[in-house]
């Protein structure tokens, strides 16, 4: 089995190699190859990939290239994980929209459509030079916003499933809570992208006893605190929202405190800066601690899961990306949910959703419109697209905010924009 990781210079990738290292026996590799523009970045990342494969006495061969073309030939699957601009870009997604009162975010409102322009294109153009070369190869994205980059590769044609690791998270906490093993936890989650709601925590597989109740009784503040939402909120709602619901549920809030602070990019670019001069310490061979001061925790393990149900053919549940299909009813088929799905060679099915309660599926509609017109933007280009979308998005709707935040985005981004 061969597998390519694009973006593999990323200073996550330690953190999918020792998922992989760890995990040879769910995914057995004979080759992990690192694509990367970043030539410098390659050679200190792919070093340390080399040491922690050998240090577990993993026999798989470890190379890296900036030929993209080169890099996937012969891949059975390709890992997306890049991020077009760099925490540079980044940094101004988190920024400009507060000038208008509206959260600054990588995936959510404005800044994350921002992200979505600069992306899409860039992923189809590699996913075209995937399928040129490799048909059969399955893309498994990482890449943020993972809901819209998911929708324009399924709509393109691709062989391809969105991942992120919120649901991951969420298992491995609730697990650690109950005291039991991770994989006797199957969660009811359910929503977009950066938009779920966990409605149910079983236990011993899907149909199992619901224990989200007990779970609130005994752990409901540690739970809130984590979220940052109020205890009261969850205890009423009855399900656990991911924390990227804080951004809706307290927009307000949220944006008077990131007023008041660096931005994520720039933590996390004080931390890469440092985790780079660790990388490149010869005796390092396994993953630093300070990785887990990153947003990822558990993204090896879904991806090395996922994979291997993609490429075993195993049919497994696994929570993912993928076309709704009559999964949501009030969603069009061709919308990407983030659902349970069984995962098999011909990819992901979601299954069964009991009825969405209508205090979920507003938002959950609203912002699939948004995501609809976000990709008509990004594969047209276009300011009344732009505007669009913006005017469309439940955190933005008002002409005032998405016409400024409509020229904002277009001057902070020209460089990306091939329309522009
Ligand atoms: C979580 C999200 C990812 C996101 C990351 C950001 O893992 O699921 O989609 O990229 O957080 O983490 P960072 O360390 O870059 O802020
Ligand atoms: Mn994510």
């Amino acid at each position: 089995m061969k597998l390519a990781v694009v973006g593999g210079g990323s200073t996550y990738t330690p953190e999918l190699v020792d998922g992989f290292a760890r995990l040879r026996d769910v995914l057995p590799m004979e080759e992990l190859v690192l694509v990367d523009p970043a030539a410098d970045r390659l050679e200190l990342v792919g070093g340390l990939a080399r040491r922690i494969f050998a240090r577990q006495d993993h026999p798989g061969r470890i190379s890296w290239t900036d030929d993209l073309d080169a890099g996937v030939d012969g891949a059975d699957a390709v890992l997306l994980q890049l991020r077009v601009g760099g925490q540079a870009a980044r940094d101004q997604d988190e920024t400009w929209p507060l000038e208008c009162g509206c959260v600054g975010q990588e995936t959510t409102g404005a800044g994350g459509l921002a992200k979505a322009l600069r992306t899409v294109p860039v992923v189809l153009d590699i996913a075209e030079r995937v399928r040129r070369r490799n048909p059969g190869a399955w893309i498994v994205d990482f890449t943020n916003p993972v809901g819209i980059v998911t929708r324009a590769l399924l709509t393109a044609g691709h062989r391809a499933v969105g991942l992120c690791n919120v649901a991951i998270g969420f298992q491995r906490k609730f697990a650690k809570l109950l005291g039991v093993a991770p994989d006797e936890v199957s969660l009811d989650h359910v929503g977009l992208n950066h938009l779920t709601w966990e409605r149910a925590v079983r236990l011993g597989g899907p149909g199992g006893e619901d224990v989200l109740p007990k779970l609130l009784a005994e752990h409901g503040d540690a739970i809130a605190d984590d979220l940052r939402m109020p205890r009261a909120l969850i205890d009423r709602l009855g399900v656990v929202p991911s924390y990227y619901l804080r951004y809706f549920y307290q927009h307000d809030a949220v944006v008077r405190e990131l007023k008041t602070k660096p931005s994520r990019a720039a933590e996390v670019a004080a931390i890469e800066r440092r985790l780079l001069e660790m990388y490149a310490d010869p005796t390092l061979d396994e993953k630093p601690e300070l990785l887990g001061k990153r947003g990822g925790a558990f993204y090896s393990e879904a991806a090395v899961d996922l994979t291997s149900s993609l490429l075993r053919d195993t049919g497994e549940v696994r929570i993912v990306n993928t076309f709704n299909r009559g999964t949501l009813p009030f969603l069009p088929d061709d919308a990407v949910i983030e659902v349970p799905a069984a995962v098999d060679a011909r990819g992901a099915s979601p299954l069964p959703v009991t009825p969405l309660e209508p205090l979920y599926a507003g938002l959950v509609a609203h912002v699939t419109a948004y995501e609809d017109l976000a990709l008509e933007a990004a594969l047209k280009g276009g300011r009344e697209r732009v505007f669009d979308a913006l005017l469309a998005h439940p955190l933005i709707g008002q002409i005032e905010y998405a016409e400024k935040l409509t020229d904002t985005l277009i001057a902070h981004n020209r460089e990306h924009l091939a329309w522009a």
